[in-house]
């Protein structure tokens, strides 16, 4: 199956990282948000970290014009009628999401693959709901998109062969390295890395020992580039805690329950970087 016309839907931190990888691969990609400055803000975002990739002479500037040739906002999601390829990175909520790829069912071509980016929603539930499942399927980037090599490729149940095949080679189009997991919550990154993160939340909620601290033991004991509560601000706390629910509802596992202070934290506002203030304060 050629690929050439691709659309992400959900211009946020991931939805923009991956139309900027698409575009600096060389191909075609629409970049669609509900929300009219959302969508500026993602286009500036990969405008800003093309040009830095000039400076740090790692992209010429004839391929930085290249890439934002290739790259086009849109905030009308018929603009999916002439893609191959349509990647959802809208909220984690499976309510949103489902809405979403109804929507793209409807209005994208019959030959169109469409791809959630879920952290951890159920990929057999969001392909039950198009008239499409087999062309239904998991492509789970890392964040930041442009610097991350991995993408998690989840089958749902109805997911063809065809169609894993052909996200697969996408993938390695796209200079990163695919792993095949199958649809269970949390698939495998977010099985083992929210819980981890959990309870570096429930670590400091108990007054075991501080923010800074617990990041300081992670990071030079166990030598990961960065804290779990560095980490959690960076992914956002609002889909932290939609992970942590989607593991305690999907295993029915005490072991998998929300901090109640990392509820707490969300309904703050506080999410994290992108909202000024998580564990740590950004402004
Ligand atoms: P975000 O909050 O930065 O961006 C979400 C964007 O979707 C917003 O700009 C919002 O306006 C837009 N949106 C909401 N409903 C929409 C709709 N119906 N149509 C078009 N746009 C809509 O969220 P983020 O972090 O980019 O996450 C997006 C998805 O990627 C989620 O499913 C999340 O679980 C997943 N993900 C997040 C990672 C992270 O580290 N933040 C890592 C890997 C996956």
């Amino acid at each position: 199956m050629l690929i050439n016309q691709v659309m992400v839907i959900g211009a946020g931190q991931m939805g923009a990282g991956i139309a900027q990888v698409f575009a600096q691969a060389g191909l075609r990609v629409k970049l669609n948000d509900l929300n009219e400055d959302a969508l500026q803000k993602g286009l500036d975002g990969i405008k800003k970290r093309l040009t830095k990739a000039v400076e740090k002479e790692k992209m010429t500037e004839n391929e930085k014009q290249q890439a934002f040739e290739n790259l086009e906002g849109t905030t009308d999601l018929r603009a999916a009628s002439d893609c191959d390829l349509i990647i959802e990175a809208v909220v984690e909520k499976m309510e949103v999401k489902t809405k979403v790829f109804q929507s793209l069912d409807a209005i994208a071509p019959d030959h169109a693959i469409l791809a959630s980016n879920t952290s951890s929603l159920p990929i057999t539930e969001i392909a039950a709901v198009t008239k499409r499942p087999s062309q239904v399927i998991g492509m789970h980037f890392m964040n930041p998109v442009p610097v991350m090599k991995l993408v998690e490729i989840i089958r749902a149940l109805q997911t063809s062969d065809e169609t894993y095949e052909a996200i697969e080679q996408m993938t390695e189009k796209l200079n990163k390295t695919p792993v095949e997991v199958n649809d269970f919550p949390g698939f495998v990154s977010n099985r083992i890395l929210m819980p981890m993160i959990n309870e570096a939340i429930y670590t400091v909620y108990e007054g075991v020992s501080s923010v800074e601290d617990v990041d300081t033991v992670m990071k030079l004991g166990m030598n990961h580039p960065m804290g779990p509560l560095t980490l959690a601000d960076f992914i956002g706390l609002d889909t932290c805690l939609s992970i942590m629910e989607v593991l305690h509802e999907g295993f029915g596992d005490s072991k998998y329950r929300p901090c109640p202070l990392l509820r707490q934290y969300v309904k703050a506002g506080w999410l994290g970087k992108k909202s000024g203030r998580g564990f740590y304060s950004y402004e």
